[in-house]
């Protein structure tokens, strides 16, 4: 875009990330390096009586945020509405069909329909940034789609919910359980009313998808995403697991392999002194590693008003620099299909818990089950708790194909000494 004094950028969305981008821009308008002056030129958002912590009486107000992206009064439209659907998804769409530079933060829409909009942005020259939709503040982002372009990236990891990292790092601080650490965090503002987003895994399966395709170049496809989430963490294995050296966390991962991608969230037992397992609270952290860089780890906020707005204003910048890329990390027509890797043939170690009765020949009988199943042990640990029906046993296995670790659980399963069904959680490979 061609050099201006005054860049003017229409905002839907004043919420959270909305309302601290208007703050940011108001106490520092020339927040772009080299830049002219940023100012907001006209604002959308559900209610316009809404009592809000900035104000916008002088600012153009637009029902409709779609008529806020076909404004010719605005250079830059700025999505902060959110939902792959809707009204985010049909303004961001109307500013690029015609040809207007589109910031958002909006993880779910790029996830869902990140390769039709980065078609959509190129064929009509215009740049779609979306750097916020992913660890909020902290820039993994640009990190895969500028700094790592020359290296080839085989394996992303990371915790990208800060929801969750907080509630299992408070679980394990206080001795609570899940429900109650749960209705603390939304108390605290830490977790939303309806927190289904969040801890059921969506979330960081939305960031891990956006994330796969930065790093291999392949079409953005969140339904391939395997996702499982945190519900059903329990005290017990937090413990447990922190006897056997462990922390569990609520890891995101995408890997290459000659036989596709993987992309999965779910719970994992980490190593306690390994970096992930020591970022606590509702920080966000993640790993990348390259073929010849090797690995980068980066930790920081991954929400919040004031992060998130800053890594808005980022794009912004980049916008207004004139910095033209391609959307993902190749252009958008040359983007490979996403082709999830057959799951059941991938490896892996887990940690399996039974409840069992306290009676002789139940552990000859667990060993068994495994050994007939293909499945060596690494540890084991039985533990009695005060109070519980039963006796929990805990082990480790080596490495197996998650297939055979699934039949091993199907005959554990039905043995008669079995109290309850067995809770298994992955051991991170990282
Ligand atoms: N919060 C964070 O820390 C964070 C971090 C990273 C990324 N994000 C992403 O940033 C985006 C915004 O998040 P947020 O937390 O700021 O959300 P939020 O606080 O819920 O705010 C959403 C805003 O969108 C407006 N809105 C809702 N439906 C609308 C419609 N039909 N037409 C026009 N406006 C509508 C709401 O209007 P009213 O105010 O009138 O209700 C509100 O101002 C989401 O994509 C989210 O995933 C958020």
């Amino acid at each position: 875009m061609k050099k201006k004094d005054v860049w003017r950028i229409g905002v839907a969305g004043l919420g959270t990330v909305g309302a601290g981008l208007l703050e940011l821009v108001s106490r520092r308008p020339h927040f772009a390096p080299g830049g002219g002056l940023v100012s907001v030129t006209g604002v959308s958002a559900r209610n316009r009586a809404a009592k809000r912590s900035v104000d916008i009486a002088a600012i153009p107000w637009f029902d409709n945020p779609v008529d806020l992206a076909r404004s010719t009064d605005n250079d830059i439209f700025v999505e902060l509405i959110g939902g792959s659907e809707g009204p985010a998804k049909a303004a961001v769409e109307a500013a690029l069909a015609m040809g207007k530079p589109v910031v958002t933060a909006n993880k779910a829409l790029i996830a869902c329909h990140g390769a039709k909009l980065a078609a959509l942005a190129e064929a009509n020259g215009a740049t779609l940034l979306f750097e916020a939709a992913v660890m909020g503040g902290t820039p993994a982002v640009k990190m895969l789609r500028e700094a790592m372009v020359g290296d080839e990236v085989e394996l992303v990891a990371g915790i990208l919910n800060g929801t969750c990292n907080y509630i299992l790092s408070e679980m394990e601080a206080s001795g609570r359980d899940f429900r109650d650490v749960l209705a603390d965090a939304q108390r605290l503002g830490y977790a939303e009313a309806d927190p289904t987003t969040d801890i059921g895994g969506f979330d960081a399966g939305h960031k891990i998808t956006i994330l796969a395709a930065l790093a291999f170049g392949c079409a953005p496809t969140y339904p391939a995403a395997e996702v499982e989430g945190i519900d059903q963490v329990e005290l017990l294995d937090i413990r447990l697991a922190k006897d056997l050296g462990y922390r569990i966390k609520l890891v995101a991962t995408a890997s290459r392999s000659a036989g596709g991608v993987s992309v999965r969230v779910h719970p994992a037992l980490t190593p306690l002194d390994h970096p992930l397992a020591r970022a606590g609270g509702a920080l966000n952290a993640l790993f990348i590693e390259g073929r010849t860089i090797g690995r980068i780890f980066i930790q920081g906020p991954g929400a919040g008003a004031g992060p998130t707005a800053a890594a808005v204003a980022a794009d912004i910048a980049d916008v207004i620099s004139g910095a033209v890329r391609p959307v993902f990390q190749a252009p958008a027509t040359t983007l490979e299909p996403f082709i999830p890797i057959d799951q059941s043939r991938a490896t892996g170690r887990a940690y399996i818990r039974l409840l069992v009765k306290d009676e002789p020949g139940v552990i000859a009988a667990v060993s068994e089950s495994l050994a007939d199943a293909g499945v060596s042990i690494d540890s084991f640990l039985q533990k009695s708790v005060e109070g519980a029906d039963g006796v929990p046993i805990v082990l480790t296995t080596h490495t197996a194909p998650e297939a055979v670790l699934s039949e091993a659980v199907r005959r554990m399963s039905a043995l008669p000494a079995l109290l309850a069904p067995p809770r298994v959680i992955r051991i991170a490979r990282i």
